[in-house]
């Protein structure tokens, strides 16, 4: 995820005489060509509303050595989807043209300015401001994105970040504005809050002091308040200097706290509540209860990276609710569903408010991030869950909500995703009903071909769509 700076897994498996990188076989086996499809087979009815594109990313390295591969460092490659007046006009696969990237292809790296020693960014895809930028945290400023992803140039915001960026930037309905918490390995004293204003321009930068280098990979708002994730995984020297490729490691010296910053106010006005030793990487929602207290919802990891290097030691434990109590400085943990998963997302328009849909992807318990073949949808105010189970063989990714128009209610609308089928080595772009999420998809997309997993999407509405 980050250029050096996350990792969950990077598990080998033997495969004959040589040894077979996890992520670099099977279903993970990267791409090879950049491709551009304009006759895509269409089953279902794609719905008139829809105009716009799915782009997601993730990691497809581009000359790997199986012996130092991680995951979370492969050359990053966006896919994009377009789709206008109930047809699928385009699916485009491009590389991010760092200078590994460029030098392994023969090609020029995209222009720009550079941050940090790697210029891979392979986490995210986001639309900033009415721009579309795939990011990273921990490293890389983020690269700006044309429509048909042709075109590409690493962008600073105009010169106005100071740093590193994250891989996770969240819109405020309320305002307009995108909240960050930005961290990068060689500032182990000092975390930044980065805000952007709406037309994308950095308006604020926050340095807020911490110990030991912790890994914040996502952040939470709420109406009053920017949420700080300040969790025992941190920078750590020994890893670093053995040449792990991920220098990060469970700390339990490090206190587990959660930071309630009011919004526009500095690090001294943070109100820090403890939490017992936990790893979050993803925020589903998070909100300001009448009484003061804060709701943060997450999934949840008992630990992080414990135990051998480079790898997982835990699965996840569900997603849960924090509830934060900013008087006494005590988090109350309640379980909501202890299956694991991951990837939660939801409704946008209620990111930091109150809210009752929350979608995540089932993953196995002994095989961590990958997927178990189903999605969940939570009702966190009846409570309870329903499974869309994509059958066997068969492996979804991250799904985002698309409301179906402007003045939708929370589940009235699209969930989208790509789909893996194992057996044809084929993908399906997915669109399912968010209020009927148990039944058959109103429309899939079929690619002649395997989009390896990735990390994150996003739709991005309207453009030309060319
Ligand atoms: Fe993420």
């Amino acid at each position: 995820m980050a250029s050096v700076l996350a990792t969950i897994d990077d598990g080998e498996v033997e495969e004959g005489q040589r040894t077979a990188h996890r992520f670099l076989t099977g279903i993970h086996r990267p791409m090879e060509q950049e491709l551009t499809l304009t006759e895509l087979e269409v089953r279902g009815t794609i719905p008139q509303t829809l105009c716009g594109r799915y782009l997601r990313t993730g990691p497809n390295p581009i000359a790997p050595d199986p012996a130092s591969y991680h995951w979370f460092t492969g050359d990053g490659m966006v896919h994009g989807l377009a789709i206008r007046d109930g047809k699928a006009l385009w699916y485009r696969n491009r590389w991010i043209g760092s200078h590994a990237n460029a030098a392994a292809r023969g090609t020029t790296p995209a222009p720009g300015p550079r941050h940090g020693p790697s210029d891979t960014v392979n986490t995210n895809v986001v639309d900033l401001a009415g721009r579309v930028f795939a990011v990273v945290e921990g490293g890389s400023y983020p690269v700006a994105l044309s429509e048909t992803l042709d075109e590409q140039h690493y962008d600073d915001f105009g010169g106005s970040l100071a740093g590193a960026f994250t891989a996770h930037p969240h819109r405020d309905p309320l305002t307009g504005e995108h909240h960050g918490i930005c961290y990068e390995g060689r500032c182990p004293n000092e975390i930044r809050h980065v805000v952007l204003d709406a037309t994308g321009t950095v308006v604020r930068q926050e340095p807020i002091a911490v110990e030991h280098g912790p890994m914040i990979h996502d952040c939470a708002i709420t109406a009053r308040y920017v949420i700080i994730l300040d969790l025992p995984v941190t920078f750590s020297l020994a890893a670093h200097l053995a040449g792990q490729p991920l220098p990060y490691a469970w700390n339990s010296a490090h206190r587990a706290r959660v930071g309630l910053m009011p919004k526009g106010s500095d690090q001294h006005a943070i109100i820090w509540c403890d939490v017992d030793p936990a790893y979050v990487f993803h925020v589903a929602n998070a909100f300001d209860l009448p009484d003061g207290l804060v709701v943060l919802d997450v999934c949840v990891y008992p630990t992080m990276f414990a135990g051998e290097p480079g790898g997982p030691d835990a699965t996840s434990r569900g997603l849960e609710r924090w509830t934060l109590d900013p008087v006494s400085g005590t988090t109350i943990v309640d379980t909501i569903d202890a299956a694991p998963q991951e990837f939660p997302r939801i409704d946008e328009r209620r990111f930091g408010q109150t809210y009752r849909y929350a979608y995540a992807l089932a993953t196995q318990s002994d095989r961590r991030f990958q997927s178990a073949g189903r999605l969940y949808k939570h009702d966190l105010v009846e409570g309870g869950r329903e499974v869309h189970d994509f059958g066997a063989d068969r492996h979804p990714g991250e799904f985002v909500f698309v409301p179906a128009h402007e003045d939708a209610g929370e589940d009235e609308g699209w969930l989208i995703g790509f789909v893996i089928d194992e057996r044809t080595d084929t993908t399906e772009l997915v669109i399912l009903n968010a209020a009927r999420f148990e039944g058959a998809p109103v429309a899939t997309v079929r690619l002649p071909h395997r989009v390896p997993p990735g990390f994150h999407g996003n739709w991005i509405n309207g453009g030309n769509t060319q």
